[in-house]
């Protein structure tokens, strides 16, 4: 992929500590059902999965919130279940029910039979998805692309789909740790093969989604989600500049571990709003850039008080960062739900391009 110029490089400056002229905000589920142009073009493809698999679509998708709020980034539009997917688990959408799997695994013998998909046949979709985007994006903003962390994908391969308490696969971690490490060395490298492959078809920064390692018990989750993530970063290749995109590594309840994190050799840490920018900021020490962290809900509230949060942040950040604003990428602490006001999303961020010119 030719490095084109981008029109605005605020956010892979940020991941890589340079000064901007303003902090770049990007949302986590930027692209959904809050927007109603959204909802149209899921109509027409039929389903979520229809629309994912379609790369015209995941395209017109993926840039629709582009369209209406000066966004950093773009964030390709698929899912992190497409990899047990390719891995032969059979995704669908029960209505209303969140993801599932036809086959999830229940055995041993369902992990010996598991290997990591070929990127450009069995996900061949994704990269479509991805080369799309980057051609219509044209430069203008860099494009994120993604994949759960083993243990979060592996969280759904066992248990099925979604789960209130995880029982399934602790069970399994508990009863056959060998086997859970067996299962996780094969997603990691199907993780790995598949970023990877997101890099080369054109995706200029990685992001990580740990969205389930929060539900481990410390010593569980340093054995079977940590140990992971640091095998990512220090494999994805390594150079700096142009050679890598810069790995941004998001957990939900992972302000234990901040330390860890930062020394793992990714070039961000995605933090919930369960932590004070600050205090994170202390802790990272410079060692990675923090991306973060305002509570989703704050959404639901007026745009003066979505402003006057915001304003907390983007200093809170400062003040724990000594007194620079370098290094921060503003998000969410989660993802945007569907019953959001997109006037509200508007608000936010014109608030973090408003408050944090320098
Ligand atoms: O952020 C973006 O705009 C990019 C797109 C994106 C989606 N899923 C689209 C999607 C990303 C980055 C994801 C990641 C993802 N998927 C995670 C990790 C991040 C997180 O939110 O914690 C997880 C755990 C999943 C698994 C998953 N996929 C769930 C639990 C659901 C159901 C969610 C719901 O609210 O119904 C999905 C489906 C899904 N993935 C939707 C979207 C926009 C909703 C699909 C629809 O009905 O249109």
């Amino acid at each position: 992929m030719s490095s084109q110029p981008l029109a605005n490089d605020r956010f892979l400056r940020a991941l890589r500590r340079q000064p901007v002229d303003r902090t770049p905000v990007w949302l986590m589920r930027q692209a959904g059902r809050y927007l109603p142009e959204y909802r149209a073009t899921r109509a027409q493809a039929g389903s979520f999965l229809n629309l994912a698999k379609n790369p015209e679509l995941a395209c017109e998708v993926t840039l629709q919130p582009l369209r209406r709020f000066p966004l950093d980034a773009a964030i390709l539009f698929s899912d992190i279940l497409t990899v047990p997917d390719a891995m032969g688990l059979g995704l669908y959408f029960a209505d209303g029910e969140g993801p599932k799997f036809e086959r999830p695994i229940r055995s041993a013998a369902d992990i010996d039979k598991l290997g990591v998909p070929d990127m450009e046949t069995d996900l061949r979709y994704v990269m479509d998805a991805v080369r799309t985007i980057r051609r219509e994006l044209n430069g203008s903003v860099p494009l994120i692309g993604f994949s759960g962390s083993p243990w979060t994908i592996a969280c759904y391969m066992v248990e099925g789909g979604g789960s209130d308490n995880y029982s399934k696969v602790k069970s399994l971690a508990l009863n056959d740790p060998a086997a859970m490490h067996k299962l996780l060395g094969v997603v990691t490298d199907a993780v790995i093969a598949y970023l990877k492959a997101q890099y080369a078809a054109g995706a200029q920064a990685l992001q990580v989604f740990d969205t389930w390692g929060g539900v481990l018990s410390p010593s569980m989750y340093r054995e079977f989600s940590l140990r992971y993530l640091q095998r990512i970063a220090a494999e994805l290749p390594r150079g700096g500049g142009e050679t890598r995109a810069p790995l941004i590594l998001f957990g939900k309840g992972n302000d234990p571990y901040l330390d860890e994190l930062a020394a793992s050799g990714a070039e961000a840490v995605g933090v919930d709003w369960t932590i004070g920018l600050g205090d994170a900021a202390r802790r990272i020490a410079g060692r990675t850039a923090l991306q973060g962290n305002l509570d989703p809900v704050t959404l639901y509230a007026s745009p003066e008080a979505i402003r006057r949060e915001v304003g907390r942040a983007l200093e809170d950040y400062r003040t724990g960062n000594g007194g620079s604003r370098e290094g921060h990428v503003f998000n969410l602490g989660h993802g945007l739900s569907p019953d959001m006001s997109p006037e509200h999303v508007g608000a936010l961020v014109a608030a973090v391009h408003e408050l944090s010119a320098r």
